[in-house]
Protein backbone atom coordinates (compact mmCIF):
# COMPACT_ATOMS: atom_id res chain seq x y z
CA UNK A 1 0.00 0.00 0.00
CA UNK A 2 0.93 3.44 -1.17
CA UNK A 3 3.11 5.13 1.95
CA UNK A 4 1.74 8.22 4.00
CA UNK A 5 3.76 10.94 2.06
CA UNK A 6 2.29 9.64 -1.78
CA UNK A 7 -0.99 9.37 0.34
CA UNK A 8 -1.03 12.72 0.96
CA UNK A 9 -0.51 14.13 -2.63
CA UNK A 10 -2.75 11.51 -4.04
CA UNK A 11 -5.29 13.14 -1.58
CA UNK A 12 -4.36 16.42 -2.49
CA UNK A 13 -4.86 15.91 -6.20
CA UNK A 14 -8.27 13.92 -5.21
CA UNK A 15 -9.59 16.42 -2.91
CA UNK A 16 -9.11 19.12 -5.86
CA UNK A 17 -10.78 17.20 -8.16
CA UNK A 18 -13.59 16.36 -5.47
CA UNK A 19 -14.11 20.07 -4.67
CA UNK A 20 -14.87 20.77 -8.80
CA UNK A 21 -16.95 17.17 -9.18
CA UNK A 22 -19.46 18.91 -6.25
CA UNK A 23 -19.49 22.22 -6.91
CA UNK A 24 -23.20 23.44 -6.55
CA UNK A 25 -24.95 22.92 -10.14
CA UNK A 26 -25.19 26.40 -11.29
CA UNK A 27 -25.92 25.05 -14.83
CA UNK A 28 -29.54 23.55 -15.82
CA UNK A 29 -29.89 20.47 -13.72
CA UNK A 30 -30.77 18.70 -16.68
CA UNK A 31 -27.05 19.33 -18.72
CA UNK A 32 -24.99 17.91 -15.29
CA UNK A 33 -27.06 15.20 -14.14
CA UNK A 34 -24.85 11.99 -13.65
CA UNK A 35 -25.68 9.36 -16.36
CA UNK A 36 -28.50 7.20 -15.09
CA UNK A 37 -26.41 4.08 -15.08
CA UNK A 38 -24.52 4.68 -12.37
CA UNK A 39 -25.51 3.09 -8.90
CA UNK A 40 -27.55 4.87 -6.76
CA UNK A 41 -27.85 1.87 -4.15
CA UNK A 42 -24.14 2.54 -2.85
CA UNK A 43 -22.11 5.74 -1.42
CA UNK A 44 -20.44 8.01 -3.74
CA UNK A 45 -16.89 8.66 -2.19
CA UNK A 46 -15.03 9.89 -4.26
CA UNK A 47 -14.38 11.23 -7.76
CA UNK A 48 -11.07 11.83 -10.01
CA UNK A 49 -9.93 11.98 -13.28
CA UNK A 50 -6.48 10.04 -14.20
CA UNK A 51 -3.93 12.55 -15.83
CA UNK A 52 -1.06 11.18 -18.46
CA UNK A 53 1.29 11.47 -15.67
CA UNK A 54 -0.81 8.56 -14.52
CA UNK A 55 0.09 6.25 -17.55
CA UNK A 56 1.52 3.07 -17.85
CA UNK A 57 3.75 1.80 -21.27
CA UNK A 58 0.90 1.17 -22.91
CA UNK A 59 -1.23 4.58 -22.31
CA UNK A 60 -3.80 3.36 -20.04
CA UNK A 61 -3.75 4.13 -16.56
CA UNK A 62 -1.31 2.08 -14.24
CA UNK A 63 -2.94 -0.18 -11.70
CA UNK A 64 -0.53 1.26 -9.08
CA UNK A 65 -2.45 4.28 -9.37
CA UNK A 66 -5.77 2.64 -9.54
CA UNK A 67 -4.78 0.86 -6.42
CA UNK A 68 -3.63 3.61 -4.42
CA UNK A 69 -7.02 5.48 -5.56
CA UNK A 70 -9.25 2.28 -4.69
CA UNK A 71 -7.01 2.70 -1.12
CA UNK A 72 -8.02 6.09 -0.16
CA UNK A 73 -11.81 5.46 -1.47
CA UNK A 74 -12.59 2.45 0.25
CA UNK A 75 -11.07 4.36 3.99
CA UNK A 76 -13.87 6.85 3.95
CA UNK A 77 -16.40 4.81 5.58
CA UNK A 78 -14.50 2.64 7.94
CA UNK A 79 -12.65 6.43 9.24
CA UNK A 80 -16.22 7.49 9.88
CA UNK A 81 -17.52 4.59 11.93
CA UNK A 82 -13.93 4.11 13.50
CA UNK A 83 -13.75 7.92 14.28
CA UNK A 84 -10.69 8.06 14.41
CA UNK A 85 -7.00 6.60 13.06
CA UNK A 86 -7.05 3.29 10.37
CA UNK A 87 -4.94 1.42 8.86
CA UNK A 88 -5.34 -0.99 5.71
CA UNK A 89 -4.71 -4.42 6.98
CA UNK A 90 -5.83 -6.54 3.52
CA UNK A 91 -6.82 -6.16 0.17
CA UNK A 92 -8.73 -9.02 -0.07
CA UNK A 93 -9.77 -9.05 -3.82
CA UNK A 94 -8.77 -6.19 -6.82
CA UNK A 95 -10.16 -7.08 -10.17
CA UNK A 96 -9.23 -4.76 -12.85
CA UNK A 97 -12.60 -5.39 -14.75
CA UNK A 98 -11.50 -2.90 -17.94
CA UNK A 99 -8.40 -0.91 -18.74
CA UNK A 100 -8.83 2.83 -17.87
CA UNK A 101 -7.95 5.82 -20.03
CA UNK A 102 -6.57 9.08 -19.31
CA UNK A 103 -9.45 11.49 -19.41
CA UNK A 104 -12.26 8.91 -17.64
CA UNK A 105 -13.99 10.37 -14.89
CA UNK A 106 -13.57 7.90 -12.35
CA UNK A 107 -16.75 7.44 -9.49
CA UNK A 108 -15.87 5.39 -6.70
CA UNK A 109 -19.18 3.81 -4.68
CA UNK A 110 -18.50 1.76 -1.41
CA UNK A 111 -20.28 -0.04 0.59
CA UNK A 112 -19.69 -1.83 4.15
CA UNK A 113 -19.31 -5.38 3.50
CA UNK A 114 -18.37 -6.42 7.69
CA UNK A 115 -17.76 -4.94 11.00
CA UNK A 116 -15.96 -7.00 13.82
CA UNK A 117 -14.47 -6.18 16.84
CA UNK A 118 -11.48 -3.96 15.50
CA UNK A 119 -11.89 -4.04 11.19
CA UNK A 120 -14.06 -2.93 8.83
CA UNK A 121 -14.31 -4.94 5.22
CA UNK A 122 -15.86 -2.53 2.50
CA UNK A 123 -16.29 -3.39 -1.34
CA UNK A 124 -15.36 -0.68 -4.00
CA UNK A 125 -16.77 -0.46 -7.05
CA UNK A 126 -15.34 1.71 -10.02
CA UNK A 127 -16.86 3.12 -12.60
CA UNK A 128 -15.42 5.48 -15.53
CA UNK A 129 -17.87 7.84 -17.56
CA UNK A 130 -15.99 8.08 -21.08
CA UNK A 131 -16.19 9.93 -24.38
CA UNK A 132 -18.36 13.33 -23.46
CA UNK A 133 -19.62 13.55 -26.98
CA UNK A 134 -21.18 9.70 -26.66
CA UNK A 135 -20.83 9.29 -22.98
CA UNK A 136 -20.42 5.95 -21.93
CA UNK A 137 -20.42 4.41 -18.23
CA UNK A 138 -17.88 1.38 -17.55
CA UNK A 139 -17.57 -0.22 -14.25
CA UNK A 140 -13.56 -0.63 -14.43
CA UNK A 141 -12.72 -2.43 -11.25
CA UNK A 142 -14.13 -4.07 -8.31
CA UNK A 143 -12.02 -4.51 -4.87
CA UNK A 144 -12.57 -5.68 -1.02
CA UNK A 145 -10.32 -4.32 1.10
CA UNK A 146 -10.33 -4.30 5.14
CA UNK A 147 -9.63 -1.57 7.49
CA UNK A 148 -8.27 -1.97 11.37
CA UNK A 149 -9.44 0.91 13.58
CA UNK A 150 -5.73 1.86 15.74
CA UNK A 151 -4.47 3.99 18.38
CA UNK A 152 -2.03 6.44 18.53
CA UNK A 153 0.29 3.62 19.19
CA UNK A 154 -0.83 1.46 15.83
CA UNK A 155 -2.02 -1.35 18.06
CA UNK A 156 -5.71 -2.17 17.25
CA UNK A 157 -8.49 -0.65 19.14
CA UNK A 158 -12.39 -1.68 19.26
CA UNK A 159 -14.50 0.06 16.82
CA UNK A 160 -16.81 2.36 18.80
CA UNK A 161 -20.46 0.56 19.49
CA UNK A 162 -18.85 -2.98 18.28
C1 LIG B 1 -3.15 -3.25 10.97
C2 LIG B 1 -2.33 -3.79 12.16
C3 LIG B 1 -2.28 -2.70 13.24
C4 LIG B 1 -3.12 -4.98 12.72
O1 LIG B 1 -2.37 -5.50 13.77
P1 LIG B 1 -2.44 -7.05 14.14
O2 LIG B 1 -1.68 -7.28 15.39
O3 LIG B 1 -2.12 -7.85 12.92
O4 LIG B 1 -3.98 -7.17 14.49
P2 LIG B 1 -4.87 -8.46 14.71
O5 LIG B 1 -4.23 -9.74 14.34
O6 LIG B 1 -5.40 -8.30 16.13
O7 LIG B 1 -6.07 -8.20 13.69
C5 LIG B 1 -6.83 -7.01 13.77
C6 LIG B 1 -8.05 -7.16 12.89
O8 LIG B 1 -7.62 -7.26 11.55
C7 LIG B 1 -8.17 -8.44 10.95
N1 LIG B 1 -7.20 -8.96 10.00
C8 LIG B 1 -5.89 -9.22 10.22
N2 LIG B 1 -5.32 -9.70 9.11
C9 LIG B 1 -6.30 -9.74 8.17
C10 LIG B 1 -6.33 -10.16 6.82
N3 LIG B 1 -5.26 -10.64 6.20
N4 LIG B 1 -7.50 -10.05 6.16
C11 LIG B 1 -8.61 -9.57 6.76
N5 LIG B 1 -8.64 -9.16 8.06
C12 LIG B 1 -7.49 -9.25 8.74
C13 LIG B 1 -8.39 -9.39 12.12
O9 LIG B 1 -9.36 -10.37 11.79
C14 LIG B 1 -8.86 -8.42 13.17
O10 LIG B 1 -10.21 -8.06 12.96
P3 LIG B 1 -11.35 -8.15 14.11
O11 LIG B 1 -10.79 -7.57 15.36
O12 LIG B 1 -12.47 -7.29 13.56
O13 LIG B 1 -11.73 -9.59 14.23
C15 LIG B 1 -0.88 -4.24 11.77
O14 LIG B 1 -0.98 -5.43 11.02
C16 LIG B 1 -0.19 -3.17 10.95
O15 LIG B 1 0.22 -2.14 11.49
N6 LIG B 1 -0.08 -3.39 9.64
C17 LIG B 1 0.50 -2.38 8.74
C18 LIG B 1 -0.60 -1.44 8.27
C19 LIG B 1 -0.10 -0.56 7.15
O16 LIG B 1 1.01 -0.08 7.18
N7 LIG B 1 -0.97 -0.37 6.13
C20 LIG B 1 -0.59 0.34 4.94
C21 LIG B 1 -0.76 1.82 5.04
S1 LIG B 1 -2.24 2.36 5.82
Amino acid sequence: MPEQSSRRASAAKTAATTAKATRPQEATPNHTAAPLCLPTDRELVMRVMPLPADSNANGDVFGGWIMAQVDLAGAVLPSRIAKGRIATVAVNEFVFKQPVSIGDLLSFYANIVRVGRTSITVRVEVYAERDPADLRVVKVTEANLTYVAIDEDGIPREIPGS
